[in-house]
């Protein structure tokens, strides 16, 4: 299939610093209010983007906190950080460390030769975080000397790298590539709950042939995720988890996603329940909400083809063809092996809302 331009996504690493000595000399209720009007603003941002926050305090010295944002534009990652800048807490953050990225289908073979079924590269060019307790961040360039290497030579060095990471079920692997965008040629994140096991995976690493081709993996991030508001607390200053209810980036309940207007008839719109993508779509007159990853091999269903065809109004996934009814999510027709996830949709004051599961 051919990259579309459409299924990729610009993905963005921020690691901001606090001005500690400037900002806890402010009053406790101004630092508060700093943070709740930080979180406010990010939370304004989560329809638009995938957003997940992480505390690196007592990790490393030089960074405090990481925003994992996850788009489908450039645009929206470029107005998060300039609504940050203009809340209260703004003027006390820096921004020491920062990489932009955008997913790409792998050039190599990521399957394994004994591998029964071949692995699905396409998946690759869409993040979908796990809930893992850790986030492993570093940039990294590659030596020239790898890319006058042939194609074969590569492969065969890459083969044996997927091996040993198939050794670390536990750790997944978010590769994202920067060739001419920032200053890395990738940013690679690990997810996984156990740091010592990441510690292995990457001393196995070493020992690999293409490791002899890294010319920069460093400065490395340790990424404990937590909810926004527990994140503001852990830069130290005011506590505020305690008055924010829900986690800005993993929300539950109605959340406004889109304008009704911007759904012409016979329509689709990716947005976001808090990390999960969801398509929204607007077909034979009604709205309906269809988690976006097609459970076959998780081809981006708001680029499938609507029908309406006896069944009620459906979707085609653009993939393989996999067909499902937009009320249920039932499988009408194709290979996916069960019916995809539908959300709740209502629209007030022209605002469309989703929730999933019973909701008030
Ligand atoms: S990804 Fe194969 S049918 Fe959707």
């Amino acid at each position: 299939m051919e990259e579309n331009k459409t299924t990729r996504q610009v993905v963005k690493y921020t690691f901001y610093k606090l001005d500690a000595l400037a900002f806890l000399r402010l009053p406790e209720e101004k630092q508060r209010a700093a943070k709740l009007d930080l979180i406010d603003t990010v939370r304004t941002f989560n329809r638009r983007m995938l957003l997940r926050s992480y505390t690196l305090v007592g990790m490393r010295s030089d960074v405090d906190f990481l925003l994992w944002t996850v788009a489908e534009d450039v645009e929206p990652v470029q107005e998060l950080e300039t609504a940050i800048r203009n809340t209260a807490l703004g003027p006390f953050l820096d921004v020491p460390r920062s990489f932009l990225s955008g997913t790409k289908r792998s050039i190599y073979d990521i399957s394994l030769p004994e591998d029964s079924e071949k692995v699905d590269a396409e998946a690759r060019i869409r993040i979908e975080p796990s809930g893992s307790k850790y986030l492993f961040v570093y940039p990294f360039i590659k030596t020239r000397a790898w890319y006058a290497l042939s194609r074969e030579e590569r492969q065969e060095m890459m083969t044996e790298h997927i091996r040993v990471g198939r050794q670390y079920p536990n750790v997944r692997l978010n590769t994202t590539y920067s060739y001419g965008i920032d200053d890395q040629e990738f940013v690679v994140a690990f997810e996984g709950d156990d740091p010592h096991e990441f510690v292995d995976l990457v001393a196995d690493l070493r020992l690999t042939q293409a490791s002899m081709y890294t010319l920069r993996d460093t400065p490395m991030h340790i990424c404990l995720a937590m909810p926004l508001g527990e994140v503001m607390d852990s830069i130290g200053g005011a506590h505020v988890s305690d008055l924010v209810d829900e986690d800005v980036t993993e929300v539950g309940g109605w959340l406004p996603v889109a304008q009704e207007d911007e759904l012409a008839p016979e329509s689709s719109k990716l947005v976001y329940y808090g990390t999960q993508q969801v398509a929204l779509f607007r077909a034979n007159g009604g709205l309906y909400a269809l988690n976006n990853r097609c459970p076959h091999a998780r081809g981006p269903l708001c680029e499938g083809t609507l029908s309406e065809n006896g069944h009620g109004p459906a979707v085609r996934c653009p993939w393989h063809e996999a067909h499902f009814k937009l009320e249920t999510g039932e499988v009408i027709d194709g290979p996916s092996p069960r019916s995809v996830e539908t959300f709740r949709v209502k629209v007030e004051d022209g605002t469309v809302f989703i929730a999933r599961g019973e909701v008030e």
